[in-house]
């Protein structure tokens, strides 16, 4: 093969020295190719916290229980603080011949502890070892997500509650179609984006019992205490088999897939941000924090974030996918296929992370401009509904003639290039002799938005005690992300 280059063709050679951790079975170390492939301490590096955590509550029970002596726990204890000391300070040297993140604390551990090193590693396995940092890490990720989409939300809900007067033309079909509020149209959001919030917590919740100390696959002879350690790491209880504990990657499908609908919701609204903001439009103005300009033409304002936000939605979805089809088919119990979830759920999390920052930023900001939302109300009669409806409510007419005479009324309005609320009331009889003038009233935007009073619709009243119980739902929600001691 021509294209191999001379770096690879040396990186084929072996290494003399096997694994200092497994090496006893080996005579020889891994090619460079197969430790290339095979390391993941790029990606899991990130897991070091949650590593050094399980280390220390399986240290503590196992002296508990009688498997390690009160000085080799205290050795370990203050061992393992030094190397995480050292990861934060980034001086700690990272090997990749060491594979990943528990590798290479328990070496590290080894050189500055010695012996009692060793003993860290009794009745578990990196299996389970693996598969505990894991959910804490993505525990962890769900809780500082949680308290990002909770600032979302009361973002958005506060800059609502001052607009339910606020009157713009809500679309179907993006064609103008009734009248309603900036709040409502704000809140609706606030809603999605509650349930992704509440999802979180479902996911949170199945997510957070605790492998530890189902070891390789079939427990372990060792008596030990795994409601210790579950406690210990803030879980609920322990795992109920150990075969399913170190092969179940649920959790991160689960937090993926909340995470997608999340994100989803974020470009929904972005592309409204992007709509609002377009000249066409002008409903709305993001700051010059959040806008950018373009290097050759000077009058541009840019909403790259929402851009953005509308396109990431397919990292994290994408993510979900990817996993998804790394766990299909894997027979139990662990196999190496499970060492890439690691690095689509770190992407999917930062991703998911910075969009919800970026978002809360953008509505904390934005300015609206009510002049033309209200002026945009003017075009496309988006009080035809009202018409219909004072026939049926005045005249008695049936729903479906009503839409006949009203609709008649709007050719009409368009004739004469007028919208359908300017008719005269000569030119309204002209369809419907019965019509009084007191139907002008209900043919103002303002007029409309108010008279839809229905449970969740758009009447400022209405809207105002939605937001309220939005707040509340909000606030009772806090609890699900609660670590506890
Ligand atoms: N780095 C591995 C992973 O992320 C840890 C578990 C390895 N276990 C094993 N038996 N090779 O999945």
């Amino acid at each position: 093969m021509h294209g191999v280059s001379s770096a690879s063709t040396s990186s084929s050679s072996t290494s003399s020295q096997s694994n200092s951790l497994w090496g006893g079975r080996f005579a020889a170390g891994p090619s460079e190719i197969m430790t290339r492939i095979n390391a993941s301490i790029d990606v899991d590096r990130r897991l070091y916290a949650q590593d050094i955590r399980a280390s220390k509550a399986h240290a503590a029970m196992l002296e508990a229980v009688g498997l390690i002596s009160a000085e080799d726990l205290l050795a370990i204890d203050t061992g393992l603080d030094q190397i995480e000391a050292e990861i934060k300070s980034g001086t700690f040297a990272f090997s990749s011949a060491l594979e990943d993140i528990h590798m290479n604390v328990e070496s590290r551990l080894k050189e500055l502890i010695g012996t009692p090193a060793g003993r860290l590693h009794t009745a578990r396995s990196r299996n389970d070892q693996v598969a505990t940092d894991f959910r804490l890490w993505v525990r962890d990720a769900i809780d500082g997500q949680a308290e990002l989409l909770s600032h979302l939300i009361a973002t958005l809900l506060n800059r609502a509650k001052t607009e339910t007067q606020t009157v713009l033309p809500g679309f179907t079909h993006l064609q103008p179609a009734q009248p309603i509020s900036l709040a409502h149209h704000l809140h609706a959001y606030a809603t999605m984006f509650l349930r992704d919030l509440d999802r979180l917590g479902d996911v949170r919740k199945r997510l957070n019992l605790c492998p530890l100390g189902s070891a390789a696959l079939a427990g372990t002879p060792y008596p030990i205490d795994r409601q210790q350690t579950a406690a210990a790491l803030a879980f609920l209880g322990p795992t109920a088999n150990s075969l399913d504990s170190v092969s179940d990657r649920d959790f991160a499908l689960e937090y993926m897939a909340a995470g997608s609908l999340c994100a989803l919701h974020l470009s929904r609204l972005a592309e409204e941000l992007v709509i609002w903001t377009g000249p066409q439009f002008n409903f709305a103005r993001l700051s010059d924090a959040f806008s950018t300009g373009s290097s050759i033409m000077p009058q541009k304002r840019n909403p790259d974030a929402a851009e953005l936000l509308r396109a990431q939605v397919g990292r994290i979805a994408g993510g979900f996918q990817s996993l998804l089809i790394v766990m299909k088919g894997l027979p139990l119990a662990y196999s190496k296929d499970m060492q890439e979830d690691k690095a689509v759920t770190f992407e999917a999390v930062d991703t998911l992370t910075l969009g919800l920052q970026a978002m809360a930023g953008m509505i904390a900001d934005i300015d609206w401009n009510r002049d033309v939302m209200a002026a945009a109300c003017d075009q496309g009669h988006v009080t035809a509904t009202d018409l219909a409806d004072w026939l049926v409510r005045v005249l008695h007419l049936p729903f479906r003639q009503a839409h006949h005479v009203t609709g008649r009324l709007v050719a009409l309005a368009d004739e004469k290039g007028v919208q359908v609320s300017a008719l005269s009331l000569d030119e309204l009889q002209s369809q419907e002799p019965r019509i009084e003038a007191s139907i002008f009233e209900v043919l103002t935007p303002k007029a409309s938005m108010a008279s839809r009073k229905s449970l969740g619709g758009t009447a400022p009243t209405c809207v105002a005690q939605a937001i309220t119980a939005s707040e509340q739902a909000l606030a009772n929600l806090a609890h699900r992300f609660d670590s506890g001691p």
